[in-house]
């Protein structure tokens, strides 16, 4: 471990390709087309973005290695193609997914009426001690802003998700929910080590499993 944490020209290559980590966690960007899924996972994995639109067909993935609680976690970050034509692809990828950013646009309305339907997709297909973070792309264009911050931190209260809002244009929160999503479920890992395991349910199930139905009055479409 001592040579492997040596650091050197090159290091994020040997990083994103060696077997020598601690952990491996799975995550998965969802959500509406356009929101900015690709983009934020390019900026997180490459510090680049384009103002082109190349919309994902299906899915690809990216990884990256950083260094969390003194541990060598290895992300394999899954970037997902929020058209509706591609559902049944990238629902196969929920299972053993173990952290999702459910994204929205906050200069779209239609993306955060969004939100609930995502969130009952990860219901449905994903682990049941998935956790989920709720990202509002596109920060940096306030002056069009259609999504009231209070109303998106609401909403991820009701559903027992941790909430940013962020940017992946002008680099804006991107490390923060990645590092955020990470140290949440180390910590949901601690609980369960620690025979607390019941705990890793019921906050799902304050979250996913019962999702209040005064979610639906927080949405104006
Ligand atoms: P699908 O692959 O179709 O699901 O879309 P996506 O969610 O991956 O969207 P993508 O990352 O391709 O971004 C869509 C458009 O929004 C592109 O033109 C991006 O340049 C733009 N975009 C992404 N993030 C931001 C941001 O933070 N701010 C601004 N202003 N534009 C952004
Ligand atoms: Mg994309």
């Amino acid at each position: 471990m001592a040579s492997a944490r040596d650091p050197g020209p090159g290091l994020e290559k040997r990083d994103a390709s060696d077997q020598n980590f601690d952990y491996m966690f799975k995550l998965l960007i969802i959500g509406n087309s356009s929101v900015g899924k690709t983009s934020f996972l390019f900026r997180y994995a490459d510090n680049s973005f384009t103002s082109a639109f190349v919309s994902t067909v299906g899915i690809d993935f990216k990884v990256k290695t950083i260094y969390r609680n003194d541990k060598r976690v290895k992300l394999q970050i899954w970037d997902t193609a929020g058209q509706e034509r591609y559902r049944t692809i990238t629902t196969a990828y929920y299972r053993g997914a173990m952290g999702f950013l459910l994204m929205y646009d906050i200069t779209s309305q239609e993306s955060f009426c969004a939100v609930q339907d995502w969130a009952t997709q990860i219901k449905t297909y994903s682990w049941d001690n998935a956790q989920v973070v709720l990202v509002g792309n596109k920060l940096d264009l306030e002056e069009d802003r259609q999504v009231p911050t209070e109303d998106a931190q609401r909403l991820a209260t009701e559903l027992g998700f941790q909430f940013f809002e962020a940017s992946a244009k002008d680099n804006i929160n991107v490390k923060q929910v990645f590092e955020n999503l990470v140290d949440v479920i180390f910590e949901k890992m601690n609980e369960s080590v620690n025979g607390d395991a019941g705990s890793l349910a019921s906050h799902k199930g304050d979250g996913l499993k019962d999702t209040p139905r005064s979610t639906q009055g927080s949405c104006a479409c």
